[in-house]
């Protein structure tokens, strides 16, 4: 794959090392955000059957995306949050349930479950990362591993690490989540759309995923996918939509109080969303030409060279395969300014995330091998 910055449009001077924070926007989404935007200006020319139309082309791509055989099995969301508080309302919890997360993982997927302590009597079991230094993510994914045991009901983890990029092995972890019979809840947010991820392979009861990170789309919706586990399952909301015959208008006012089947049901209220449902699916539209397996490779062909030239001695990043090529965590170690540094960075208008002690560096493929060359010559600067 080459630079595709000119699908973009971002300002030529400025080095976005910070899609995880989130994605600039592509020109393609941008316009039809527009035009659809516009579309409201004749309401005549909205039909009802375009409330369903635009949804279904998303959950088709996002299903795609993922390799989910059934686009009935997507649902869409608001935010990862709304996501997490379906699957939570759809399990039963019983007193001594465990449930497992790792250390700072991104709040939308920590406090439901945190609360569930109070109102269900479970235990939340943070699995801690190890110290900063060489083998810190294989040790970090062996702890995981040894943290599920007969008592756990759900394990609820990122494939990425938000804050450092470190890689974990859901597919071991399926495994083991099998055998005690556990939930395995996958957020997304910070991977789907750059790293590839299978449903058929790694089977997760759920996946969630916020939209407007790797997966291209505009600020307030996203896309879940939901195992079979949940197809019984009763959503947080009823809305109009999501029961069954919504699609014949004259008829709503004989309720049908049956909801749509599998993941359907789990559509958040006022999920037709005219403007950012065709943005988000555009996003995909485009992800789907790349490909998640090219973006890794075009990440890793910019910043394995340049990596190597921050000495070991004032700097540690995780081991290439343990760690996520499109998101990882540089940590300084003794004699280092982040004040300093962030004065370089500005100063050479480089945009990265300070997260915990990781700088958190997270290209796309708007960057280049001379972008990552600017950042690690800021760093070497901020070494007092
Ligand atoms: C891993 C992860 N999950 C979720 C989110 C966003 O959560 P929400 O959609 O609930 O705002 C972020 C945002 O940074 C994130 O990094």
């Amino acid at each position: 794959m080459i630079q595709q910055k000119d699908h973009f449009d971002l300002d030529p001077h400025h080095i976005y090392l910070n899609g995880a924070y989130m994605s600039p926007q592509l020109k393609s989404v941008a316009r039809i955000g527009i035009e659809n935007l516009n579309r409201k200006n004749r309401p005549y020319e909205i039909s009802e059957s375009d409330f369903f139309s635009e949804k279904t082309v998303l959950k088709k791509r996002f299903a795609q995306l993922i390799n989910a055989p059934d686009p009935e099995a997507i649902a869409i969301i608001p935010s990862v949050s709304y996501g997490i508080a379906n699957v939570i309302r759809n399990i039963t919890f019983e007193k001594g349930d465990e449930i497992v997360l790792l250390q700072e993982q991104f709040p939308s997927n920590y406090y439901a479950w945190k609360q569930l302590e109070t109102s269900h009597n479970v235990t939340v079991r943070i699995v801690t990362a190890p110290a900063v230094e060489t083998g810190r993510a294989e040790r970090w994914n062996e702890a995981l591993l040894q943290a599920v045991t007969e008592n756990t009901k759900v394990v609820a983890v990122p494939h990425v690490h938000w804050a450092d990029g470190t890689l974990f092995d859901l597919a071991l972890l399926r495994k083991r989540t099998n055998e005690v019979n556990a939930y395995l809840i996958v957020d997304g947010t910070q991977s789907v759309g750059a790293l590839p991820f299978s449903v058929e392979d790694i089977a997760p009861d759920a996946l969630i995923c916020g939209g407007y990170k790797w997966l291209l789309g505009a600020y307030g919706l996203g896309v879940a996918y939901f195992g079979e586990r949940f197809y019984q399952g009763t959503p947080i909301e009823n809305n109009w939509m999501n029961h069954e015959g919504s699609e014949n208008f004259a008829n709503l006012v004989n309720y049908n109080e049956r909801f749509k089947a599998k993941a359907t049901r789990f559509d958040v209220g006022e999920s037709s969303q005219f403007i950012l449902v065709p943005m988000l699916s555009e996003g995909i539209r485009q992800l789907l030409q790349w490909t998640p397996e090219a973006i890794q490779e075009y990440c890793r062909n910019i910043t394995k060279d340049v990596l190597k030239t921050l000495p070991k001695k004032h700097f540690y990043i995780e081991d290439p395969k343990y760690r996520a090529q499109h998101l990882f965590g540089i940590y300084p170690k003794n004699d280092f300014s982040i004040p300093k540094l962030k004065e370089h960075m500005a100063a050479q208008n480089i945009s990265v995330s300070y997260r915990g002690q990781s700088i958190r560096v997270s290209p796309n493929v708007y960057n280049t091998e001379d972008d990552i060359k600017r950042l690690t010559t800021c760093l070497l600067d901020a070494i007092s």
